[in-house]
C-alpha cells in the first residue's frame, strides 16, 4: 500500500474502532442490569468493546453465553463465567449483545461476516432482548445493498454446490467463502460447516428471501435476522462524528 493510502486506511480503522467503542459503552450503560443472570455475547470486533464495558459492571451472578470460539476465548481470558448455549434453559438469556454487518431501519440485520451466524442466531432467539452494536458503515436502507459480500449462508459441506445452484435460481451470485491466507480451501465454521456469501444485486425483500433460503435442503442457517426469527430490539450506531445514534425498534 502506498504511504498516503496506508495513512488514510489507518485513520479510518481508528475512527471505526472509536465509534464501535462509544456505541458499545452506551449500549451496555443503557441495557445492562445487575439483575441479569445470563448475557449472550456475539462475535466480531465490536463485541470486544462490549465485553470491556461489561467487565466494569458485571456482578458475581452474571454468566455469559458465547456464540463461538472467539467470544468464548474473549470471555474466559477476561475471567468471566461462561455457559454454553446448551447448558442454559431455553429462553433464559436475559439479554444478548452482538454486532452486525448491515442493519435496516426496522432492525432487520445481515450477520455472519465472522462466520458465527448459526450460534449468534441461536443465542439471539433465546434472549429476552437483542441489542445490536454497530458503526455508521452498517446503516442500510435496504438489506443487501450495503454489505457487498451479501447474505452469509451456513451449509452442510456436502450440500454446498446444490445450495449454490438454488441460490442462483433466486437471483443471487453465491461464492464459497475461502479460508483466505489462513487456510487453503473453504472457511470452516465452528460447527464444521461451510459458508456461502450470496450477494443479491439490488438487495433483498427480507421476509421472502429469509423463507426461500431457509427452504433449500442443505442450508443449516442464514444470516438474515428478521421477524421470522429475531431482529434487533435496539441498535446503537457509533457515528463518524463521535456521536452515538440509537435506533429503537417499534415492535
Ligand atoms: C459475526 C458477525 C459480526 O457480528 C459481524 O460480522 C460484525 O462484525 P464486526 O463487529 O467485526 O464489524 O455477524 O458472524
Amino acid at each position: 500500500m502506498l504511504p498516503l493510502l496506508r495513512r488514510r486506511h489507518s485513520t479510518l480503522t481508528t475512527s471505526l474502532d472509536r465509534a464501535k467503542r462509544l456505541a458499545a459503552t452506551r449500549a451496555v450503560r443503557e441495557n445492562f442490569s445487575p439483575a441479569h443472570n445470563y448475557i449472550g455475547i456475539g462475535s466480531g470486533s465490536t463485541v470486544v468493546h462490549v465485553v470491556s464495558s461489561l467487565l466494569q459492571v458485571a456482578t458475581a451472578n452474571t454468566t455469559f453465553v458465547p456464540t463461538g470460539y472467539q467470544s468464548r476465548s474473549l470471555l474466559l481470558s477476561a475471567g468471566l463465567r461462561v455457559a454454553l448455549i446448551d447448558e442454559v434453559p431455553p429462553g433464559a438469556i436475559d439479554i444478548a449483545f452482538d454486532g452486525a454487518d448491515e442493519v435496516d431501519p426496522a432492525g432487520n440485520c445481515v450477520k455472519g461476516g465472522g462466520a458465527c451466524l448459526l450460534m449468534e442466531k441461536l443465542v439471539a432467539v433465546n434472549a429476552g432482548r437483542f441489542v445490536v452494536v454497530a458503526d455508521w458503515t452498517k446503516i442500510s436502507t435496504k438489506l443487501g445493498e450495503r454489505y457487498a459480500p451479501g447474505v452469509p449462508v451456513e451449509v452442510l459441506p456436502a450440500a454446498a454446490s446444490y445450495v449454490m445452484s438454488r441460490l442462483r435460481e433466486l437471483g443471487a451470485t453465491p461464492v464459497l467463502r475461502s479460508g483466505a491466507k489462513a487456510k487453503a480451501g473453504p472457511c470452516v465454521t465452528d460447527n464444521g460447516n461451510f459458508i456461502l456469501d450470496a450477494a443479491f444485486p439490488g438487495g433483498i425483500e427480507v421476509a421472502d428471501a429469509a423463507a426461500r433460503i431457509r427452504g433449500i435442503v442443505g442450508v443449516v442457517e442464514h444470516g438474515i435476522f428478521s421477524d421470522a426469527d429475531r431482529k434487533a430490539d435496539v441498535v446503537y450506531y457509533g457515528m463518524k462524528d463521535g456521536e452515538v445514534l440509537v435506533q429503537g425498534i417499534i415492535q
